[in-house]
């Protein structure tokens, strides 16, 4: 059983890794390392769409911004590799990220529009298009947003869960280039591509295989153990961890030692930056618990804690959020935050308690030296 990693993905199955093997050299036609690097042709047109860019590029497939001319807009096409031909195993996961988008109903999750198998054989899953940008490359511009937008974000992506979560369905692999802003301030939550549904018998994967990201991946993911609802809470217990401390504390050198931290690292309150609220830092420890049956039970129940955390911040924040994020991408002069109004209203009552203590005092000096 070998182990294959494309970036920090993990794709490590029986049957699967050297598949993956293939695909990895023959994307760059480096195989026997003596061939130049192979390009690709970009396309002009996709199924009915009109190719405008490549935007992003994963182990399974391309991501290609088009045109949609029928209906003047634009879509996001997800197109399989052309090595992936002849790989029933791959392109049947290929066909379920589609089944299972087609099957979410929640504003947060992108919609599939179409899927279909292009002439040369490739699948191709067309669906909306998302303006805006993925936590990973807001994080990268600005790697501590404020405390109200990681609360924010975070509770809206647990808000998501718990619909993915009500249809039996473990999404696996939550990280930061998973997750997008946009630009009016919504959440959303892509990439199906390895999601795992919970009814027994219905998971394609084999048992004992890892699947996702290692440095957001559960203890159990890196065991190669069943994977549960609790796994995704961990890892977006990770993504939080990160966002308030401007690092992700598990990612390691290399892939071994990433696996380790995962499975030996334990933050403790003290780890965390003074600026995070007491709350929180116990939020995310109960999320990063190393025993599944140790963290919150259920996505419910972890967006209740945190929306008690939340408690005295303004109820719609979408709205902050995305002058925060224009902002922030523009490198511009960050917008007026909104204030925590119990926190503002227990700094009152201090000032308040303060002067009418120091009135109190003089008034009785007053009184004695009279
Ligand atoms: N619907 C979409 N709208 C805008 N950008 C998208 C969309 N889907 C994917 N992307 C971009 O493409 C990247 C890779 O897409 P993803 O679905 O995560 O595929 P992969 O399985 O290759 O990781 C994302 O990080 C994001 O930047
Ligand atoms: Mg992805």
């Amino acid at each position: 059983m070998t182990k294959i990693s494309k970036g920090d993905f993990l794709y490590f199955e029986p049957t699967m890794a050297s598949i993956i093997d293939d695909i990895t050299h023959s994307q760059d036609g480096t195989k026997d390392g003596t061939k130049t690097p192979r390009k690709r042709r970009a396309p002009t047109k996709i199924g009915g769409y009109t190719a405008v860019k490549k935007i992003g590029q994963g182990a399974m497939g391309d991501i290609w911004l088009c045109e949609d001319p029928s209906l003047c807009r634009r879509v996001v096409v997800k197109q399989m590799l052309p090595s992936l031909r002849g790989y029933e195993d791959l392109i049947a996961r290929f066909k379920r990220e589609c089944v299972i988008l087609a099957a979410l109903h929640h504003p947060n999750i992108v919609h599939p529009f179409a899927l279909w198998q292009e002439r040369t054989g490739k699948l191709a899953l067309a669906m909306e298009y998302v303006d805006g940008a993925t936590f990973r490359q807001i994080l990268d511009v600005n790697s501590r947003p404020p405390i109200w937008v990681t609360l924010y974000l975070i509770h809206e992506i647990l808000q998501t869960l718990i619909c993915v979560h009500a249809n039996q369905i473990i999404h696996r692999d939550l990280k930061p280039s998973n997750m997008m802003v946009e630009k009016n301030g919504r959440v959303r939550l892509l990439d199906f591509g390895i999601a795992r549904d919970a009814n027994p018998g219905q998971d394609m994967t084999l048992p004992g295989s890892v699947l996702g990201t290692a440095a957001y991946m559960s203890p159990e993911q890196v065991k190669g153990f069943t994977v549960t609802y609790a796994s995704d809470i961990f890892s977006l217990g990770i993504i939080a961890c990160e966002m308030v401390m401007g690092k992700n504390p598990f990612r390691g050198e290399s892939m071994e030692l990433t696996s380790q931290y995962i499975l030996n690292l334990h933050l403790k309150i003290k780890n965390f930056p003074p600026e995070v609220p007491y709350n929180l830092r116990r939020w995310i420890l109960k999320c990063l618990e190393k025993k599944p049956q140790d963290r919150f039970h259920s996505t419910k129940e972890a967006a209740d804690a945190l929306a008690s955390i939340m408690d005295g911040y303004p109820r719609q924040l979408d709205i902050p959020c995305r002058e925060w994020l224009k902002a922030t991408m523009r490198n511009e002069p960050l917008p007026e935050l909104p204030k925590n109004s119990k926190m503002q209203m227990f700094k009152f009552g201090l000032i308040a308690g303060a002067a009418a203590g120091a009135l109190l005092a003089t008034f009785i000096t007053a009184l004695i030296c009279s």
